[in-house]
């Protein structure tokens, strides 16, 4: 859908969402796939990338905040239509910071030696839970998916550290009212978009350049090393002002910032892979290059992930 899309359903303008948000298009999946069938997707070029069988992989970590059902998860679902016979398989709930709650995961299975192989996803169909009455919210969002092989390997290449926080106090800043146990839809709701995304856009801009830039900190502190020694930062693609408040804070040059929201838009969970891939695809960093990955969302929740490629 591009902004044009969207002039046509509710007061808005391709100048307004292009220079607030830096948006220009977003994919929106058809009628007949589903957040699973993405997923399935990403994963089966993510394994292809890692030249890896799917009876290699022993856990298959799934960030979503759209499954296919309430129950069973979508990492359940995804393991049956992949056919991963030796793979554990959950969802992780983390709105935006689902990937890098799932490699952090992951790193830390690999790095107790409980698992060997780990599929991390990241896959949205936002569409589904987007008011698209609301100007507010609707120009924001897109459908993606975004997946990566998590390995045990020898060598000193790999995630360096990883760093996660919440903070439920700021949860109505960004949610869905009703649909669950606490407002559940009974049988006389009435279509009011609550059980929609909601969202009050600038609480979360302040606490988003603040938190990333806090995040990205604390990865690189912890591994030792500057902003600056970090070949390529891939943040969540929500807004570009916000990205562009973040590389100021960091002092780093939008040359080493990924973008590719303008044709996108806010994937939740899939931008940062979908941005890392890619970035790699395009070349974008090497083999010992430092690439910082950072995202926040919903929850309020943020985290970061440093890797040496
Ligand atoms: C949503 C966001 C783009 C809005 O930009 P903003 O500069 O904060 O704009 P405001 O919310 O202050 O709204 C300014 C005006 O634009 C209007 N507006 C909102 N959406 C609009 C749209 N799509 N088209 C035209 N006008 C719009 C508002 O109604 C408001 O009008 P008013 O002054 O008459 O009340 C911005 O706050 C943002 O990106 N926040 C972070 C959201 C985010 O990243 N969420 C996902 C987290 S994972």
């Amino acid at each position: 859908m591009t902004n044009a899309d969207f002039e046509k359903l509710v007061d808005t303008s391709d100048e307004w969402i292009t220079s607030r948000t830096g948006i220009k298009e977003r994919r929106i999946a058809d009628d007949d796939t589903a957040t699973s069938d993405m997923a399935v997707q990403a994963c089966q070029r993510a394994l292809d990338m890692a030249g890896c069988a799917k009876e290699e992989i022993d856990l298959l970590i799934l960030g979503t905040v759209t499954p296919d059902y309430r129950l069973p998860s979508t990492a359940c679902v995804v393991q049956e239509k992949m056919g991963l016979p030796n793979a554990a398989a959950f969802d992780v709930v983390a709105a935006c910071t689902g990937f890098i709650n799932g490699l952090s995961i992951a790193n830390s299975f690999i790095k107790a030696g409980i698992h060997k192989k780990i599929l991390a996803v990241g896959v949205e169909r936002l569409s589904s839970f987007t008011n698209y009455e609301d100007r507010n919210t609707c120009v924001l969002f897109g459908d993606a998916a975004g997946a990566a092989v998590v390995s045990a390997e020898e060598g000193d290449s790999g995630i360096v550290s990883t760093f996660l926080k919440s903070d439920g106090r700021m949860r109505e800043f960004l949610w869905s009212k009703v649909g669950g146990t606490l407002h559940p839809h009974t049988p006389d709701y009435t279509y009011d978009g609550t059980d929609k995304i909601m969202m009050t856009g600038s609480d979360v801009f302040k606490v988003a350049v603040r938190e990333m830039a806090n995040a990205s900190r604390h990865v690189l502190d912890q591994a030792g090393i500057d902003a600056s020694d970090v070949t390529l930062v891939i943040p969540h693609q929500a807004n570009i002002r916000i990205i562009e408040a973040l590389a100021k804070r960091l002092k780093v040059g939008m040359d080493k910032v990924f973008l590719n929201i303008h044709k996108f838009g806010n994937t939740s969970s899939a931008s940062v892979p979908l941005a890392l891939d890619e970035a790699n695809r395009e070349g974008k960093f090497k083999e010992g290059d430092y690439v910082l990955m950072v995202a926040f969302g919903g929850g309020l929740i943020w985290g970061s992930a440093l890797v040496k490629w």
